[in-house]
């Protein structure tokens, strides 16, 4: 039977075990499989194999064919039992007939249920370090080992630990591979983390020196928008004045053309200044709507269709001449929000939605109220360019641009996002490519 050592089929599968083993996740199982096939290679009753703690004069049982399944894992100090002392010396022992008492101590309680009548114990070396034992038994009636088959197993066992050796390291690697696969997943979740902190620091200083432009030219601007607003009147009222009186004079006076021409004209003049005017005192409220710098962080009830015309104004005018505006506003309630964000959320993608299209081309935006009326939504829709589907993913990622160096830093889209998110609300965009883009803001009414 123990012919069964020296045949290449078996030390074939042997090597076979051992690539398997590579492989399956669980050393102990791999340990086991390795174990039964020596131990049926000795055409043994039962084995045991008990590798050494790293730093410690212990053994632990990796694996056996015959033990109750709480004995793996248990430990054996080195000098105690057949195991133990095989380990302490670094040399193999065969043991055969009743074994002396003394030699087969058990560290608590018997490891095996049975009394072996024949047993063999090797050390697993590597480098001349002990790695490990192995054991092998037979019981009554079967015939005994003898010191060939010490000797044939004591080749075997040396590659067995070459295996061993090659299975813990293979363990380790994995060990290390996935902490630091680990540790990379954390990096990048904290670079992520920066990236929105750097990006809510920029909105935060975007927002207040926009905030403080607007404000500052806003109450530069009124100062002598008021007087001229108020000489105009004074003016106008002389001009009728002196018109009243000249009227009132002979008639050469008012038969003069020349005369006659600046009475028609002046009045005319004065209104169109005092419609100027007008225009200049509503973009300076705009400004001063749209910075609200004493209120940035203050939540209110807001007239969103209000603050959305105020961004039109602001923001769109200027390409009035290639894109037609349209809005259609809902029947909205006022929205508890963050007024100022908000606003720097509208004119962003207004802003997008105008470099999105290349000449002329249409923007609509538009309110309304979910049907529940808990929540308001805000479409900003354009005829432009679209986002191609492999952007779609990305176009909200902090410093995601399309646009060249100097037109886009690809803020806009992430400081909007966290913005919404802020007021527990939702943006999200459909687009098709070549046919334009459309961004929803959805808002709670309340919070
Ligand atoms: N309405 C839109 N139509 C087509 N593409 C858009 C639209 N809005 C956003 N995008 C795409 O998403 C990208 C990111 O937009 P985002 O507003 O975040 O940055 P940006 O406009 O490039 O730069 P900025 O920081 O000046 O706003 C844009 O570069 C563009 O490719
Ligand atoms: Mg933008």
């Amino acid at each position: 039977m123990t012919d069964k050592l020296t045949k290449l089929s078996w030390l074939e599968e042997l090597y076979m075990l051992s690539q398997t083993a590579a492989s399956v996740t669980d050393l102990e199982e791999a340990l086991n499989l390795m174990l039964r096939h020596i131990a049926d290679g000795f055409s043994a009753g039962s084995g045991t194999l008990a590798l050494v703690q790293v730093d410690q004069q212990v053994l632990e049982i990796a694996a056996g064919t015959d033990l109750p399944r709480e004995a793996i894992g248990r430990h054996i100090l080195y000098g105690q039992g057949v195991l133990g002392k095989v380990a302490q010396e670094g040399e193999p022992m065969l043991i055969n007939g009743t074994l002396d008492a003394s030699k087969t101590s058990r560290p608590s309680g018997p490891l095996t249920r049975r009394v072996p009548s024949s047993s063999m114990c090797w050390p697993l070396k590597l480098k001349g370090n002990v790695m490990g034992v192995l054991a092998v038994n037979r019981f009554e009636p079967q015939q005994g080992f003898d010191d060939k088959d010490l000797q044939r197993g004591g080749i075997m066992v040396n590659m067995l630990a070459l295996v061993i050796e090659n299975l813990r390291m293979h363990r380790e690697q994995k060990q290390r591979i996935a902490h630091l696969s680990d540790l990379n997943e954390k990096m990048l979740e904290m670079n992520r983390q920066l990236a929105n902190t750097q990006a809510q620091l920029l909105q935060q200083e975007k927002l207040a020196s926009i905030g403080q432009l607007a404000a500052g030219i806003a109450h530069e601007i009124n100062n002598p928008l008021g007087f001229v607003s108020s000489n105009l009147r004074s003016l106008n009222g002389y001009v009728e004045a002196l018109i009243g009186r000249v009227l009132a004079q002979p008639s050469t006076m008012t038969s003069d053309e020349e005369l006659q021409y600046l009475m028609e004209d002046v009045p005319i003049l004065v209104k169109e200044t005092s419609e100027g005017l007008e225009r200049v005192r509503r973009i300076v409220q705009d400004l001063r709507d749209f910075s609200r710098i004493d209120a940035a962080d203050q939540w209110e009830f807001a007239d969103i269709n209000a603050h959305l015309q105020s961004a039109i104004n602001l923001g769109l005018t200027e390409f009035k001449d290639r894109i037609d505006i349209q809005t259609d506003y809902g029947d909205i309630p006022h929205v508890q929000c963050l007024l100022a964000q908000l606003n720097q959320v509208f004119l962003c993608l207004m802003i997008n939605g105008v470099q999105a299209i290349a000449g002329k081309g249409t923007m609509t935006i538009s309110t309304g109220v979910d049907s529940s009326r808990q929540q308001v939504w805000i479409s900003v829709s354009d005829s432009g360019c679209g986002i191609p589907s492999e952007n779609m993913t990305r176009i909200f990622e902090p410093f995601f641009t399309t646009k060249p160096i100097g037109k886009g830093i690809g803020l806009g889209l992430s400081l909007a996002y966290s913005i919404v998110k802020k007021h527990d609300g939702l943006l999200t965009v459909s687009s098709s490519e070549g046919h334009g883009s459309t961004f929803e803001v959805r808002l709670p009414i309340r919070h």
